[in-house]
C-alpha cells in the first residue's frame, strides 16, 4: 500500500514538480523598529533522523510531507506524524541544550508553530528569523515560503500570500549536518548548536518599504553626517524625511527612479566613544509611516601602525566570546545574556570584543553599543574552507552581505573580519580577496581584517608572511605561545611583522580548569594559565604596533574537539572565566595589564 501511494504521490509530484523556494528578500534594515508579532515561545518538534518528513523512500523530495502538517481525515487514514502531539521546545533555543537525547544531534528536526493572523491588503508581513542552524526550509499553511542556508545571519520571506484569516500554521525544517563545502565546514572548535537560535516574528511593513538606510559621520574636520536610504522597490518619488531632534536635523529627500536617495549635511554630534557611548534617536519617514532608531557618529580609521577613534590613537583592549549563554551552556539570544557577557568584559577592562567566529545575535552588538564597547565582527571562514566550490564563495559572500547589512548602521562595530586561521594558497587568496572587496564595496568607512596565523617561527624569532596583508587594514593573528608551543619561551620570542599596519593579536592563551590549581608548569592548574599570561602580555608588549589584543577566550565554552575527561569534558577551558562565569588566576592578570593601557 505504502508502495502504490508512494508510486502515486510520486506520478503527482512528475506532473506538479515541487514549487521552487522562494530565496530570502535583502534583509530588511533595523527590522526590531517595526510593529510585529512575536512567534517566540513553545514551538513543537519532530526529530527526524532520515528526513522521513522530506524525501520518498526513493530520496525525492515530496509533496506530502511534514510541512502540510496533515491530519486523518476519516478513520482508516494513514498519518505517521502529529505536531500537536508531539512535545515542545523554547524558541528562540539550540535544540541540544533542551531536550538531552540532542545533546549531540546532527540532522534534521522539524518545527511547528500555530499563530492567528488577518491578511492585510494594504500592508506585507515578512516572516523575519535572526538565525537558524544550519539549513533552513520554511513552509506556511503548507506552501513553502523559503529556504536559507547559513547558520548566523538573519534572513526575511514576504508570506503575505499565503496566509489566511484566523489559524495559520508555519513549519521549519532544520538540518545542522556539518557538510565540507558549508561555511563553516566539517569541523570547528565549537559545539554546532542545532535549531531556530534567535528570534521569529512576523513584521508589518507598507508595499514599499526602507529597505535599507545608513546615516555616519563621513569627514571628522568638515562634521559632515550623510544619510542615505534604499527602498524595497526602484520606484521614484518618495518622500523620506530624516529627523534627528537632538541635533535640530530635519531633512526630506525624494527618492529617485531606482528607489535611492542621499544627502550629506553638516552637523556637530557629541562623537561616540567608550567613554562617552553617545546614541541620538533618530527618527526616518517614509509616506506616512515612521520608524525610529538610535545612532552614534564616529570616525575609525589606521594611520600607519595606528588605529584612530575619532582621529585620536587607541588601544583595543579586548577579550574573544563565543555566542554561548553566561549560564549552564546553549546559544545566547537575549539583551540579558548580552548585558552580563559584555559586562564581564568590562569587569575586565575591555573596551573591545571580538565575536567569534561567527555573527552574533543583534542584542549583542547593540547592547555593546549602548555599553560602548567596540565590535570585531566575523563570518565563519574558518580553517579550511572549499575554496575552489563557487557556491560555497556565494555563501560566504551572503553571509558577509548580511552580516554587514544588519550591523552597517552600529557605531561600535569597527572591523569587518573575513576569516579565521585559514590555510594559505593561491586558491584561498582568490577566495577571501574577493571577500575583502566584497566588503569594502558594501562599507569602505569600516577596518578590514582577518585572523591570520603565524607563518614562520625557528629560533624564537617569529615571522608573519601572508599575502592577505594587501587586502587588510588591520594586521591580526592567532598565536598560542606558551600553550601549543614553547612553553615559556614567551620572553625570548621576537617578532618579524613586515606590514605599515597596526596589529591585533586576534588570539593568545591556555587551558586552566577552575579550581585546580598546583604549580606553574602544571598543565591545567590555574597557575599555569595564570604564568602563561604573565608572560604572553609581557612579550606582546615588546610588538612593534601592537594597537590590540583579544585573547581566547572571555569564558570556557563547549566544543566537540575536547575530549579530556575531568578536565575539558567537552567544553574548550582556555576561558579567562569558567563555563560558570567563574574568575579564574589569569583573568587578574589580564586586568591589571588593561589597566596599565
Ligand atoms: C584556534 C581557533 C579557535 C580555537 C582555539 C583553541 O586558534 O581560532 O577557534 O578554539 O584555537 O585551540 O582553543
Amino acid at each position: 500500500m505504502k508502495k502504490l501511494l508512494d508510486t502515486m504521490m510520486l506520478a503527482v509530484g512528475l506532473l506538479f514538480p515541487a514549487t521552487l523556494a522562494a530565496e530570502a528578500l535583502p534583509l530588511i534594515q533595523n527590522v526590531n523598529a517595526y510593529e510585529s508579532m512575536s512567534l517566540n515561545g513553545e514551538w513543537n518538534y519532530i526529530v527526524d533522523v532520515q528526513e522521513e518528513g522530506y524525501y520518498d523512500y526513493r530520496m525525492k523530495p515530496m509533496r506530502n510531507g511534514f510541512f502540510i502538517n496533515a491530519k486523518p481525515q476519516r478513520p482508516e487514514d494513514l498519518i505517521e506524524y502529529d505536531f500537536d502531539k508531539s512535545p515542545t521546545m523554547q524558541i528562540p533555543g539550540d535544540w541540544n541544550t533542551q531536550d538531552e537525547r540532542l545533546f549531540f544531534y546532527e540532522g534534521t528536526v522539524w518545527f511547528k508553530k500555530s499563530f492567528q493572523a488577518v491578511p492585510m491588503s494594504d500592508y506585507r508581513t515578512l516572516l523575519y528569523f535572526g538565525a537558524v542552524n544550519y539549513d533552513c526550509r520554511v513552509w506556511v499553511n503548507g506552501k513553502e515560503a523559503g529556504h536559507h542556508i547559513g547558520g548566523f545571519t538573519p534572513f526575511n520571506f514576504d508570506i503575505s500570500d499565503l496566509l489566511r484569516e484566523g489559524e495559520n500554521v508555519v513549519i521549519v525544517k532544520v538540518d545542522n549536518k556539518r557538510h565540507a563545502e558549508d561555511v563553516p565546514t566539517l569541523i570547528f572548535d565549537w559545539w554546532n548548536y542545532g535549531g531556530i537560535t534567535r528570534d521569529v516574528k512576523l513584521v508589518k511593513v507598507s508595499p514599499v518599504y526602507l529597505e535599507d538606510y545608513n546615516l555616519q559621520l563621513t569627514s571628522l574636520e568638515g562634521r559632515q553626517i550623510s544619510f542615505s536610504v534604499k527602498l524595497n522597490k526602484p520606484e521614484a518619488n518618495h518622500q523620506v524625511t530624516l529627523n534627528i531632534p537632538e541635533l535640530k536635523i530635519k531633512k526630506t529627500l525624494t527618492t529617485a527612479a531606482d528607489g535611492t536617495a542621499s544627502v550629506s549635511m553638516k552637523a556637530k554630534p557629541q562623537l561616540w566613544c567608550p567613554e562617552n557611548p553617545k546614541r541620538y534617536q533618530v527618527e526616518i519617514s517614509l509616506d506616512n509611516s515612521t520608524i525610529a532608531d538610535s545612532i552614534g557618529f564616529r570616525k575609525i580609521e589606521t594611520r600607519d601602525k595606528q588605529i584612530l577613534l575619532n582621529g585620536k590613537p587607541i588601544f583595543l583592549k579586548g577579550i574573544s566570546i563565543h555566542e554561548e549563554k553566561p549560564h549552564g551552556g546553549g546559544r545566547a539570544n537575549s539583551v540579558e545574556d548580552a548585558h552580563t557577557l559584555l559586562s564581564w568584559a568590562k569587569d575586565l577592562g575591555c573596551n573591545f570584543v571580538r565575536l567569534a567566529h561567527y555573527p552574533h545575535n543583534e542584542y549583542m552588538v547593540r547592547e555593546a553599543e549602548r555599553m560602548g564597547i567596540l565590535v570585531w565582527s566575523e563570518i565563519p571562514c574558518y580553517w579550511t574552507i572549499a575554496w575552489t566550490n563557487p557556491a560555497t564563495l556565494d555563501n560566504a559572500r551572503q553571509q558577509l552581505t548580511d552580516m554587514i547589512r544588519r550591523d552597517h548602521n552600529r557605531a561600535n562595530v569597527i572591523i569587518w573580519s573575513i576569516a579565521n586561521e585559514t590555510p594559505h594558497s593561491a586558491e584561498r587568496d582568490a577566495f577571501l580577496g574577493k571577500l575583502a572587496k566584497h566588503a569594502r564595496s558594501l562599507d569602505d568607512t569600516r577596518l578590514i581584517s582577518m585572523a591570520m596565523e603565524v607563518t614562520g617561527a625557528s629560533n624564537y624569532k617569529n615571522i608573519l608572511n601572508d599575502n592577505m596583508n594587501e587586502y587588510v587594514d588591520v594586521v591580526s593573528f592567532n598565536q598560542y605561545i606558551g600553550w601549543y608551543r614553547d612553553v615559556n619561551d614567551a620572553p625570548k620570542m621576537t617578532w618579524e611583522i613586515p606590514y605599515k599596519k597596526p596589529v591585533i593579536i586576534s588570539e593568545f592563551g591556555g587551558g586552566a580548569r577552575y579550581g585546580y590549581h598546583g604549580a606553574k608548569n602544571q598543565r591545567w592548574t590555574e597557575e599555569f594559565q595564570e604564568n602563561l599570561y604573565r608572560e604572553n602580555t609581557a612579550m606582546l608588549d615588546k610588538i612593534d604596533g601592537l594597537s590590540g589584543t583579544t585573547p581566547w577566550i572571555l569564558k570556557d565554552f563547549r566544543s566537540p574537539r575536547r575530549v579530556l575527561p575531568g578536565v575539558q569534558d567537552y567544553y574548550n577551558r582556555k576561558g579567562v572565566l569558567s563555563d560558570k562565569g567563574e574568575r579564574k588566576l589569569a583573568f587578574y592578570v589580564l586586568k591589571q595589564w588593561y589597566e596599565g593601557k
